[in-house]
């Protein structure tokens, strides 16, 4: 076998060997003449060693860059080139750095650094990009201020802070605010704007800009109403004001990721700010306003506080996405959100924390800072600070709040700071709670109860896994919220939060006239599983009774949950009772319609594949995709005679609205017309296509057809109605690959990758077939290995052009080692041929390498 180890082992980066920078920086001006093969970037930049700075010899990132010239305090010097960068011979005293580089925006696929999306020049710097654009010391806690001249052909050229200047074929920019390089952002293209002002609670007048192709103009209202609530609810809720005359966003068509805080000028992924009623769903709207909320919130923790090194990212990230959370559960529903947030833990979150990717919210060190933009980092570091916020209570959260705003306001930071200052302000010890930080894995919380002369009792026992380098774990600070019921349903004791610090501990109520039920983990109060022996009957009592929402779809997700397990491991028929639940709830006008929506949505296959594992049984996929169908045929059989009622209930009549009440209506409208298809071959579906004029409705009739086998037609009008709207066309390549057959999957993505309109270099495209392939568990893991070779083969493919994206996609096959040997031994193959390939990518190589170990 070849060997799979590159040229020169790639090198590894440890938290503990944090050094500071030898010097300050004081200004940096730029000046961009742009060219799409080779534009040249002018840097002058006033350094200044720190008095401890005893090597007068400083380094300075760089990658991909073309040296012209270098001079220090106007004398031309020769620094030595090396990988990564260059040293050079500096006085000693503070000095002007001058160098004049070129590089290749219409060359660079990989979409980090300055790059072109159609047609337009955009950057995208984070987390270690800005090296790509000239020589600097690109770590983030080196801050400076920017001045950025532009010079091109294009109608707009923008970059951070407020604009200074502008004329024929040039801009200039200045931001005021010290940031470091990661935060540079730069615009220029032949766009058009949707402007709007906001007036901040001191009275200071900001434009507010969305920066478009032509043709786009009429998706960005939706966004522009989404990004003044956002900077309203910031100002309300954390007392944070914006701080420049404008703010603008761009959207892009190529982009790795979501979206970027850029310093007063973010930019977009266009599927993450474009919308309109026709071509985007509810879903794609709730998505977008919370993304946008995500990234202005970033201006305070992100960019007035920034990191003090990419092991703290969670430090910026954890905390912005706790913020989107609260602003879309204030803008939304509470539980409704809540259930989507831990919905998705599971299904992201949790394959990373229990298999060969696991890492804590701050790891301690990488190869490739790219791969470490995970679901631990974001989603598990907002969990951890929701637990944070639980332990000390609201009142105390906004005094640390406002505590780390003023004490580390334009300084960049670390996890010990964020404590300290929760620490300072309550004066509780957070060293044990320190450990979410640095452990990793999903700690399991076993229970047990007793119940003796009117004193009830609950036991909870906590323990993790071993994760890879951490094979012992210590006991965790866990916030249990518990409720307790009585038989008839009423709350016998409220929620109090029970803190879980010991290996095993117990907890008494006294004076309960009889044995309760125990609502445990409310809210989802900490990121872990509950092992608890019950009964069907208990979980049918709290689905209809929980006086706690999230409980009470938890309730009905663990009976989802179990009957799919007795039907793939005993051949046992749904469970009645459980069906009977669900017939009673979907009835029930009482409840919130995207509640019941939720209490409709099957657990994920994926997810139930984990769950057998956990219990010892190898998942077989197709099993499981068998034992789905069996049980939405039987609820729809079920249901039959009330299907026709319900969906014309739950009908939203009058013009589109996307707001929440619409959409959770919209929702369990969805849900029921899938189930009515399963009876009547897509008749009420076809209608509903023909009829819709929101994409909400025309996509899910579209997808219940194609789930029936039976949407050809629709899907042919759909793509001819669209084919000119990239977003949409995203929508229908994913749409074949996830609604295909297990046995169709893999066929189904080879020809999508022939088509036309495929296109390898576009993220979203890509991601459009390859994510839905690996998001149809029965075909991805089909046992012809089909699947697994298929996305192999693109992935090696890919990581030529792309290896941010590449290295992302590899996640596909963390879950491996739960199934067959046969699989494990396709997957095996596939993963050591990525390995193998010559130049691979240091990404794609740490990545499939931590997943083989
Ligand atoms: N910092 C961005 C966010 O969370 C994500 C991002 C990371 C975008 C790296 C691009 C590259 O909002
Ligand atoms: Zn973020």
């Amino acid at each position: 076998m070849k060997d799979a180890a590159p040229a020169t082992a790639p090198e590894t980066f440890y938290l503990k060997d944090y050094k500071p920078f030898g010097f300050e920086v004081e200004t940096v001006e730029l000046t961009f003449k742009l060219a799409p093969n080779s534009t040249r970037v002018l840097s002058k930049i006033r350094f200044s060693p720190k008095d401890n700075a005893a090597d007068p010899r400083f380094f300075l990132h760089g990658e991909a860059l073309k040296l012209i010239s270098a001079k220090i305090d106007g004398a031309p010097v020769t620094p030595e080139l090396i990988a990564g960068g260059l040293i050079c011979d500096t006085p000693g005293t503070p000095f002007t750095w001058e160098a004049e580089v070129e590089i290749d925006p219409a060359a660079n696929t990989a979409l980090e650094g300055l790059y072109m999306s159609s047609g337009m020049y955009c950057t995208q710097c984070e987390a270690e990009g800005f090296r790509k654009i000239t020589y600097y010391p690109d770590r983030p806690d080196v801050m400076s201020t920017f001045s950025v001249r532009i010079e091109g052909d294009e109608t707009v050229l923008l970059s951070n802070g407020n604009p200074t200047g502008s004329g024929e074929g040039w801009a200039e920019w200045h931001d005021p605010w010290p940031k470091p390089a990661y935060l540079f952002a730069l615009v220029a293209g032949d766009l058009v704007n949707h402007p709007d002002r906001f007036t901040t609670r001191s009275g200071k007048d900001v434009e507010l800009n969305i920066w478009v192709r032509p043709g786009d103009e009429g998706k960005c209202a939706f966004g522009m109403e989404a990004l003044k609530k956002s900077m309203k609810w910031d100002e309300d809720v954390y007392g944070r004001e914006y701080d420049l005359d404008i703010f603008n966003i761009v959207a892009v068509d190529d982009f790795n990721m979501g979206a970027m805080e850029n310093k007063g000028l973010n930019i977009f992924n266009s599927s993450c700010v474009l919308a309109s009623p026709e071509t985007s769903t509810d879903a794609n709207f709730e998505r977008i306003e919370a993304i946008i909320a995500h990234e202005y919130f970033h201006n305070w923790t992100g960019n007035r506080i920034t990191c003090r090194d990419w092991f703290q990212l969670c430090l910026k990230e954890g905390l912005t996405v706790f913020r989107d959370a609260q602003f879309t559960a204030d803008m939304r529903s509470e539980p409704v959100k809540r259930i989507e947030d831990v919905i998705a833990l599971r299904a992201r979150q949790f394959p990373e924390d229990n298999g060969p990717l696991a890492h804590p919210p701050r790891p301690e060190q990488f190869q490739e800072i790219n791969n470490f933009y995970t679901a631990t980092v974001y989603e598990k570091g907002a969990e951890v600070i929701g637990m944070l916020k639980r332990l000390v209570g609201d009142d105390n959260y906004d005094k640390a709040l406002d505590l780390y705003f003023d004490r580390h306001d334009g300084q960049a930071c670390t996890i010990e700071d964020w404590l300290r200052v929760f620490e300072d302000a309550t004066g509780r010890d957070l060293s044990q709670f320190k450990l979410w930080y640095s452990q990793a894995g999903t700690p399991r919380v076993k229970v047990s109860e007793d119940y003796a002369d009117g004193s009830y009792s609950l036991t909870f026992e906590q323990s993790t896994p071993p994760t890879p380098g951490q094979p012992d774990k210590a006991p965790r600070v866990i916030p249990l919220a518990v409720g307790l019921l009585a038989t008839n349903g009423d709350e016998l004791r409220a929620t109090e939060v029970l803190e879980l610090t010991e290996a095993k501990q117990s907890f008494t109520f006294d004076g309960l006239a009889s044995k309760p039920v125990p609502s445990i983990l409310r809210e989802f109060s900490a990121p872990v599983i509950l092992e608890r022996e019950t009964t069907n009957a208990e979980r049918a009592f709290l689905l209809a009774h929980d006086t706690d929402p999230f409980n009470r779809w938890e309730a009905g997700n663990a009976l989802a949950t179990e009957t799919r397990v007795t039907m793939v491991t005993e051949g046992a028929a749904p469970d009645g009772a459980y069906l009977d639940a669900l017939e009673k709830l979907v009835r029930d006008d009482t409840l919130d319609p995207a509640f019941r929506a939720l209490v409709l949505s099957p657990p994920s296959q994926s997810e139930i594949a984990q769950t057998l594992h956990d219990r010892g049984v190898t998942p077989d996929p197709q099993m499981i995709y068998d034992a789905a169908e069996t049980f939405a045929q039987t609820l729809a059989q079920q249901l039959e005679t009330s299907l026709p009622r319900l969906y014309a209930a739950t009908t939203v009549d009058g013009p589109y609205q996307p707001d929440a009440n619409g959409a959770g209506l919209r929702a369990l409208n969805g849900r029921i017309l899938s189930l009515l298809t399963r009876l009547d071959g897509g008749e009420q579906a076809a209608r509903q296509y023909q009829a819709a004029d929101n994409m909400t409705q025309q996509y899910a009739a579209l997808a219940a057809l194609m789930k029936a086998e039976n949407g050809e037609k629709q899907s042919q009008a759909f793509f001819d109605q669209w084919q000119n709207d990239r977003l949409v066309m995203d929508k229908w390549f994913a749409l074949q690959v996830a609604c295909a057959a297990p046995d169709a999957a893999a066929k189904v993505a080879t020809d999508l990758t022939r088509h036309a309109l495929f296109d390898m270099k576009n993220p979203n495209r890509f991601r459009a077939v390859m994510g839905a392939l690996a998001g149809n568990h029965a075909g991805f893991h089909h046992a012809s290995g089909a699947g697994y070779q298929l996305l192999a083969e693109n992935l090696i493919a890919l990581d030529n052009l792309n290896p941010q994206t590449t290295a992302r996609m590899c996640a596909a096959f963390q879950t491996w080692k739960r199934y067959d040997s046969a699989r494990q031994a396709l997957i095996r193959v596939e993963l050591e041929r990525i390995l193998a390939t010559e130049g691979l990518s240091r990404d794609t190589h740490e990545m499939v390498s931590r997943i083989l170990q």
